[in-house]
């Protein structure tokens, strides 16, 4: 198979984490060939650590003649404009999420890809991580039998603690919604399919966050969204279930995931994460079981999504993280907003297939 040629915009945190997984897991798959950043420092920095020949402003990557794809890890409010100017170069797009922050932008991304025949992927790919591959493959197995409700729970602090510029954490396109629901429902779709209806009540507790970090220590942030949001989700399924995400709770003891089925429980690992254990429990077990991990690669991190994407190139077929779970993402997200807003039930509008278990690709399968 051919080894697809990638370009990166955006390296701030997350880039590095993209670079080792990409040299040191997708090898066979893609090289990063080139990376950019509008502060080139910073592109340098990573360049020399990485060891990438080429750094410098985006353009060196919008406009190579020899790269496939391109992934932008840019922040959330210019995901929009970076990725139709990527597409409009002839590039296939691979962007963090999410894809834009309104509707209007998802669709003028899939109107242009669409018009270009070039593909576009979305993050999170954390649902083709091992356990949540692992978990689908077991409660399509029916060893929990009928999945009947869920309960989920995102507890985090805020990145102020540890980040001088967590800044656009708390701006529209962030805060826990935007910037970590996608991890859960893109979770949710793979395990149950597409979301009906939404409630949530969401209150902003803290009007400011304080940076501990150097070197801004002390300065303050308004905060312009919801940081502790409650949710219901009724799926097309009917399966129902609510999600608690937060950027206010120091710690908590309550499951990531934990499924409710007609013959027992799943508890899942922090979607966030690739690695760590799905546990069962069945209705005549005394005891929680780890079940066996389904995929192969428990190396599995950021840019599985990616490889996904290049494997449904060549094969000509669709890709799982594509743009109609980015928008079912999306909508479900703002449907949240609207439900808070106006205290009511509120229908989302879009929908999106059950995407199918990595298990069916048999590169993937661990036991052959
Ligand atoms: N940091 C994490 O742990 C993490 C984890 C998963 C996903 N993400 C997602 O990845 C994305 C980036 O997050 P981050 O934490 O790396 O942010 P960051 O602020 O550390 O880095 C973003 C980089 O994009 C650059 N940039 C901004 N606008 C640009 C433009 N128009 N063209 C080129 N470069 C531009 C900035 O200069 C910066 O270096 C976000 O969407 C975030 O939600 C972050």
């Amino acid at each position: 198979m051919k080894k697809y040629r990638v370009g990166i915009i955006g390296c701030g945190e997350i880039c590095g984490n993209y670079l080792s997984h990409a040299q040191q897991v997708y090898s066979d798959y893609y090289d990063i060939v080139a990376i950019s950043d509008l502060d080139v420092e910073r592109a340098k920095k990573r360049a020399d650590k990485y060891g990438i020949a080429k750094y410098g402003t985006p353009d060196i990557v919008y406009n190579a003649d020899d790269i496939d794809i391109i992934i932008n890890l840019t922040v959330p409010k210019v995901h929009e404009q970076v990725t139709l100017k990527a597409l409009e170069c002839g590039k296939h797009v691979y962007s963090e999420k999410p894809l834009a922050l309104t509707r209007e932008g998802i669709l003028k991304i899939k109107d242009t890809a669409e018009k270009l025949g070039l593909r576009v992927g979305c993050a999170p790919d954390s649902f083709m991580s091992a356990p949540a591959q692992s978990a689908k493959k077991a409660l399509e197995e029916d060893w929990i039998g009928n999945p009947i409700g869920f309960n989920a729970i995102c507890p985090l602090r805020g990145n102020e603690f540890h980040r001088a510029d967590a800044d656009f954490f708390y701006k529209k396109g962030a805060g826990p919604m935007f910037d970590m629901a996608p991890y859960y429902l893109n979770i949710f779709i793979s395990l149950f399919g597409a979301v009906d209806s939404v409630m949530a009540m969401g209150k902003i507790s803290f009007e400011e966050r304080t940076i501990k970090a150097a070197p801004r220590r002390g300065e303050k942030i308004s905060v312009e969204v919801p940081t502790f949001v409650c949710s219901t989700l009724r799926f097309e399924n009917g399966v129902m279930g609510t999600f608690t995400n937060s950027f206010d709770i120091w710690s908590s003891q309550t499951p990531f995931i934990e499924i409710y089925g007609e013959k027992g429980t799943m508890i899942l690992p922090d979607p966030n994460r690739y690695q760590g254990e799905v546990l069962i429990r069945r209705y005549k077990d005394t005891e929680w079981h780890t079940i066996p991990q389904f995929v192969e690669y428990e190396k599995y991190g950021r840019g599985i999504g990616i490889v996904d994407m290049i494997r449904a190139i060549e094969s000509d077929t669709e890709h799982k993280a594509n743009i109609d779970m980015a928008y079912h993402t999306t909508d479900v997200i703002l449907s949240m907003e609207e439900a808070i807003d106006t205290h009511s039930e509120i229908k989302v509008n879009s929908t999106t297939p059950k995407p199918d278990g990595l298990w069916t690709n048999p590169e993937t399968i661990l036991w052959k």
